[in-house]
């Protein structure tokens, strides 16, 4: 029988992955003991804090669903997934930065011709988004799909909502890069939100003291065979939680002034019948591979 103090602990369970086949889940694994026991070293951990981790972990899983991530959600708000994202995009050369993904990334995303409204049933300011994919050296880049998804007026995103099943998307849809890289779209102006506070994560933020709250943004996912996906959002400037994103997920180069406009045409010549915004961001991409973020409720259908 072995009797190990609480140092030749931590060394008895990293030797236990001593056999495992592939060396990079050794390597984690022995990491992760590593570090989850000088946590607990370093605070005196108690059996009631420890009982209470383990009730929060578990209502963070019982809280996902198929449109529900809340360990994605967990995720965010400590920082992790900013930081996944720093150590794989270090190097940018040029490209546009990345930022989260979030959990709203759901559903089937159709392409859609250019100048579609795709918030055209729900309440808002008009919003004319313009923008163009190129690569690093500013070549126009044809036929890349690019996902868009954004909150509402009110700041949920269609999957919150009772009725998107019947319902269907809105504030989201895909656009196919013309032969000059560009792509247009109408919507609405999005707001600023508050990430989901009805489960476990919201509650610790609430809890803590810290604000739920995201900068107004629109999503965009850009994937072009022979290039790194690019996963982004754009921020609106002016916003007055850019500086303290629940998620940390804001970078300067994100950021984009979204002018109020008057004039009676919106710049595909179409008419505007009251004030609108326009939008206008350019995405460089990085040659490269990667993995494509499926949207949630897809990747639950495909399995
Ligand atoms: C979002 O932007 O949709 C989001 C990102 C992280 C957590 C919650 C929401
Ligand atoms: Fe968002």
């Amino acid at each position: 029988m072995s009797q190990f103090n609480d140092a030749e602990l931590t060394a008895a369970v990293m030797r236990s992955f001593e056999e495992a086949p592939d060396p990079r889940v050794k390597f984690l694994m022995e990491e992760l003991v590593s570090s989850l026991h000088q946590f607990v070293r370093k605070t005196g951990l108690t059996f009631d804090e420890w009982g209470y981790a383990i009730d929060f972990l578990t209502r963070v899983g019982q809280k996902c669903s198929a449109s529900r991530q809340e360990f994605i959600l967990l995720s965010d708000v400590l920082g992790v997934s900013m930081l996944v994202d720093a150590v794989n995009h270090r190097e940018r050369d040029g490209a546009t930065e990345t930022t989260v993904l979030g959990p709203f990334y759901v559903g089937e995303h159709k392409p859609m011709p250019h100048g579609t409204d795709i918030s055209a049933s729900i309440p808002g300011e008009r919003m004319f988004v313009q923008s163009r994919v190129t690569d690093l050296k500013g070549r126009p880049l044809e036929g890349v799909p690019v996902d868009i998804w954004h909150a509402d007026d009110d700041g949920y995103y269609d999957s919150q909502k009772p009725g998107y099943e019947v319902q269907g998307p809105s504030s989201r849809g895909r656009f196919i890069t013309d032969a000059d890289g560009r792509f247009f779209f109408r919507t609405i102006l999005p707001c600023s939100y508050p990430i989901p506070t009805d489960g476990p994560v919201g509650e610790m933020i609430l809890q803590t003291r810290r604000h739920p709250m995201r900068p107004a943004h629109v999503h965009f996912l850009i994937a072009a065979p022979g290039y790194e996906p690019l996963v982004t959002h754009v921020f609106i400037e002016g916003d007055k939680y850019l500086a303290s994103d629940v998620v940390f997920g804001v970078k300067d180069d994100l950021v984009s002034r979204v002018e109020k406009r008057s004039d009676p045409l919106m710049p595909d010549g179409k008419p505007a019948d009251a004030p609108w915004y326009l939008m206008s961001y350019e995405f460089r991409i990085k040659p490269g591979g990667g993995t494509v973020p499926k949207p949630m409720m897809a990747a639950t259908e495909d399995a």
